[in-house]
């Protein structure tokens, strides 16, 4: 029998405890033989939860018990999720999380030290929520060298700009709904300003290319300057807007990766993914593209993920850990300023050399251009001195 403790009670925290112990979605049934909920880490009380045995408050009291196995975090952060995931597995505990931030930013540390003490460190559940990515990343795709990752990665991001454009809803509604449905960030900054998505980019690329990639070397853009004027110049051209995550390999093996919006054709399969779901699409030399498709946020799908990580943690504990990631090559970083690609432009006035695209719904002077494909210099220097209300890069 496995022992769990969960730290932290909040959407996906509750979700775990539901799914592990038969009260969510029958998840458990595959791993009720083997796993038991001892402890939830809260500082709040539940004295109405259906676990309202399991709540402690010190976190020694898990650190000390040797019956736990595995300790859950779904804390979020880098404070005291950082501090526990340490001590946990300094105990000799395995850590299952969701916690790109931890994960991005110390995941190399915190995997050599799961291996110092023979547990496994596991954050299936930090990309994509319920999508299987990271283990069929990294397993399944071994084969192949992986030349480029692209995909849409917040499901709040995803689900403010389907809304706002389906249901012509303003941001901040449309944000209020991703907070209800529980897909959001504690702070929703992270998730709307792209660095969610920088983060889980991050995690990918770390994986992929078998190096850290920090969030601070990834340059990142979000959706709160786009508005529902740039989505219409998008359809007038059989587009959609979708906030991407990026990393390209060039052929000399340096990695070009960035956080923006892009101007996506209706003929890429990014273009149809709405709402709270995720597409990340990874280009494989045996494979060519493989694509993965599916809820990227939200209490049962992220759920799925982490406890599919405890089932991997109680069964089979050194085949479930993913290989070390070498440490930070800044090196090999190429700026996604020299990527050529076509630009859409908005301008206040005037022209510009391209196609010119046209809508019912425009402001009076104002126009909408896709430009030839060119560099982010080179777009710089022809839109000197000309009021440009919008720029967005179009996807390849
Ligand atoms: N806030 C995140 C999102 C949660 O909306 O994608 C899942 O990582």
């Amino acid at each position: 029998m496995v022992k769990v403790a969960i730290l932290g009670f909040g959407v996906v925290g509750s979700g775990v405890a539901e799914v592990l112990t038969g009260q969510g979605d029958g998840l458990h049934k595959k791993a009720d033989e083997l796993i038991e909920l001892k402890y939830i880490l809260d500082v709040r009380q539940f004295p109405d939860s259906p676990f309202a045995g399991c709540f402690v408050q010190d976190f020694s009291v898990i650190e000390n018990d040797p019956e736990v196995d595995v300790v859950v975090e779904t804390i979020g952060g880098v404070g005291a999720a950082l501090d526990f995931t340490e001590r946990a597995l300094q105990a000799g505990k395995s850590v299952v999380t969701s916690n790109k931030e931890l994960v991005a930013t110390h995941g190399p540390r915190l995997l050599a030290m799961a291996a110092e003490h023979q547990v496994v460190y596991l954050f299936e559940a930090s990309v994509g929520g319920g999508i299987p990515i990271l283990r069929p990343l990294s397993d399944c795709m071994a084969a192949n060298d992986i030349l480029e990752i692209c995909g849409i990665l917040n499901g709040t991001a995803n689900y403010i700009f389907t809304r706002m454009v389906q249901d012509g809803i303003p941001f901040a509604q449309a944000l209020k709904g991703a907070q209800a449905n529980g897909y959001a960030e504690q702070n929703p900054t992270a998730d709307v300003e792209g660095h969610d998505t920088c983060r889980k980019l991050c995690i990918l690329s770390s994986i992929a290319f078998g190096w850290h990639l920090q969030p601070q070397q990834v340059p990142t853009k979000g959706i709160t300057q786009i508005t529902l004027e740039d989505a219409a110049y998008a359809a007038a051209c059989g587009r959609r807007i979708k906030l991407l995550g990026r990393a390209i390999a060039e052929e000399d093996g340096r990695i070009c990766a960035y956080v923006e919006p892009h101007f996506v054709s209706l003929e890429n399969p990014l273009a149809g993914v709405e709402d709270v779901f995720n597409a990340i699409t990874v280009k494989g030399t045996a494979t060519g593209d493989v694509m993965f498709y599916g809820r990227g946020a939200g209490k049962l799908p992220t759920a799925s993920a982490v406890v599919a990580d405890v089932i991997a943690a109680a069964r089979q504990l050194e085949r479930a850990s993913y290989r070390p990631w070498q440490p930070n090559r800044p090196e090999c970083i190429v700026s996604p300023e020299e990527l050529a690609t076509q630009w859409y432009v908005r301008l206040a006035q005037g022209e510009l050399t391209g196609e010119r695209l046209t809508i019912d719904q425009g402001q009076k002077g104002e126009s909408g251009w896709l430009t030839p494909a060119m560099t982010k210099p080179a777009l710089e220097k022809a839109l000197a001195g000309k009021d440009v209300l919008a720029v967005i890069r179009v996807l390849d």
